[in-house]
């Protein structure tokens, strides 16, 4: 069939949060990854990618920073408006940022409507378990729909003592009571970071919203990965929980040496790139 003939796909059907629900109840998996600008977004979009989450990971992959705390919601903003305006498909989740949410409801609600209005996310991730009920709350009633981010919280870092799987032992009941204390409170979906496989494949059998894992086992309903860690963007040490799937930094690496030979020597501009 030529071009002219053939019928134009019908343009794909926007992700919804209750499509994860409902993914969750047939038995099927969905994919998640972070995004941080327009390429990659719709790269990402167009591969499939179910869910684009605007991560506060954007403090390391970004802006430079060590660890999430320091990036502010100023920073986060426009990566997250950028996100939302080159998709199609896939759901955008905004992330906010450790010190714009904890301190009360009222503070969770002014930043993520900002996330939704100056963003154009739709909807929005925090962390935190039993003592964010209060803030889920208040979003979820507001009309913000909210992913809850329990197990490693990387924003509490300090306070967790360092990168550690959280919910091994007598702690997996923590972990329990925090996912049904973030679904009784109204989070739509729930990212697991860093929690064993058994104690994730629990919390997945008992709640009736999504979990999303990272570092938390195959039995998730969905799974999410830093895209600059599972696509080898950046050099130095990866956590076992991530697979690399390209060495994209090997791949700018070559490309960036050869111009610069090419520049140096004198190839380029050839005669064809020249008016
Ligand atoms: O910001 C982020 O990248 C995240 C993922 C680790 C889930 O929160």
């Amino acid at each position: 069939m030529n071009d002219e003939t053939s019928t134009p796909a019908a343009p794909a059907k926007r992700v919804r949060t209750h499509h994860l629900r409902q993914l969750k109840e047939r038995g099927e998996r969905f994919s998640m990854l972070t995004a941080y600008d327009q390429y990659a977004a719709a790269t990402f979009d167009e591969a499939g990618i179910d869910v684009l989450l605007v991560g506060d990971s954007a403090a390391n992959n970004v802006y430079g920073y060590e660890s999430t705390v320091p990036i502010t919601v100023d920073e986060l903003l426009p990566l997250t408006r950028a996100v939302s305006r080159s998709v199609h498909r896939a759901l955008v989740v905004g992330d906010l940022p450790f010190g714009s949410y904890q301190a009360s409801p009222e503070q969770a609600y002014g930043t993520a409507a900002r996330f939704m209005k100056e963003g154009l996310a739709h909807c929005v991730k925090l962390e935190g378990g039993v003592e964010m009920t209060p803030q889920i709350s208040r979003l979820s009633q507001g009309g913000i729909p909210v992913m809850a981010h329990i197990g490693f919280t990387p924003q509490s870092e300090h306070a967790l003592g360092g990168y550690r799987v959280q919910g091994r032992g007598d702690a997996a009941e923590r972990v329990l009571a925090d996912a049904h204390a973030v679904q009784d409170a109204g989070a739509f979906a729930v990212v697991m970071e860093m929690v064993p496989g058994d104690v994730a494949a629990r919390v997945t059998k008992e709640l009736l919203i999504p979990t999303i894992g990272i570092g938390a086992g195959v039995q998730c309903d969905g799974q999410v990965l830093v895209w600059t860690d599972a696509f080898g963007m950046r050099s130095g040490r990866m956590t076992t929980f991530v697979k690399q799937y390209a060495d994209l930094r090997g791949e700018l690496l070559r490309a960036a040496r050869a111009y610069d030979e090419d520049v140096k020597g004198g190839t380029f501009p050839g005669p064809e790139h020249t008016f």
